[in-house]
């Protein structure tokens, strides 16, 4: 009996570990050979119209190119594509809002961390068409890595600087593999810190919409 007692305990914790281990995504490797030329993506960059995304899928494939080009490794371990002030790890963090859930992108690991299984996209921003981007990127400054930084407007700019150099590479993914993207900073940035659970001090930046 208490044999049978200590086998249910023990299922039941391996339900509990696969079911938090299935919420997480293992990304597919990002693209990072070929495609379109970098002069061309430029040529292409432009902000879609709300009104113009689609249903249609972005690919995990697709995703993983986009999420790697904002702020994924790109020199072994400690090098990244955008810029990072005193070479520090990156500052920000890159959320993806789907019609699943809610996930933090991890640079280190190419994955995606469930952060909920909530359907956010139409309540954070203040534009309607929001919504029907297919993911939605969330940019967060990260308080814990700014703290590196002893000035508190240097790190705040620094935020801002290392978000601007994300967006454009997000721009320029979407560009190259011709995806719609969009820049948002009206936000209800209160909505978005607490759907993220965000540790007190980390400040939403803006939104990247992306879709077809
Ligand atoms: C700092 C900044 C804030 C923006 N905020 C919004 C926004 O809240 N909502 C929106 O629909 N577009 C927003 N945009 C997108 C701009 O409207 C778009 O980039 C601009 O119209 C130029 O178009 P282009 O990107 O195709 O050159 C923003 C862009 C920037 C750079």
């Amino acid at each position: 009996m208490r044999g049978a007692a200590f086998f249910s305990v023990f299922l039941l914790i391996m339900s509990l570990f696969s079911m938090t281990a299935a919420a997480d995504i293992a990304l597919p490797a990002p693209q990072t050979e070929g495609g379109m030329p970098l002069f061309e993506a430029l040529k292409k960059r432009s902000s879609a119209h709300g009104g113009d995304f689609s249903t249609a899928e972005v690919k995990l494939e697709e995703l993983s190119t986009v999420l790697w080009a904002a702020t994924g490794l790109n020199r072994g371990q400690n090098g990244w594509t955008v810029p990072m002030a005193k070479g520090l790890p990156p500052y920000c963090r890159v959320y993806v809002a789907g019609s699943d859930g809610i996930w933090r992108y991890d640079w280190a690991g190419n994955s995606l961390r469930e952060v909920s299984s909530e359907n956010i996209k139409a309540k954070i921003a203040a534009q309607s068409f929001v919504k029907r981007a297919y993911y939605i990127l969330v940019i967060v400054s990260d308080a814990e890595a700014l703290s590196a930084i002893n000035d508190e407007q240097a790190a705040a700019d620094f935020a801002q600087v290392a978000a601007g150099a994300m967006t454009q590479d997000i721009y320029l993914a979407a560009a190259s593999l011709r995806l719609g993207a969009r820049y948002i900073h009206s936000i209800d940035r209160e909505a978005i810190k607490s759907a993220l659970k965000l540790p007190e001090g980390d400040e939403p930046i803006c939104l990247m919409l992306l879709g077809k």
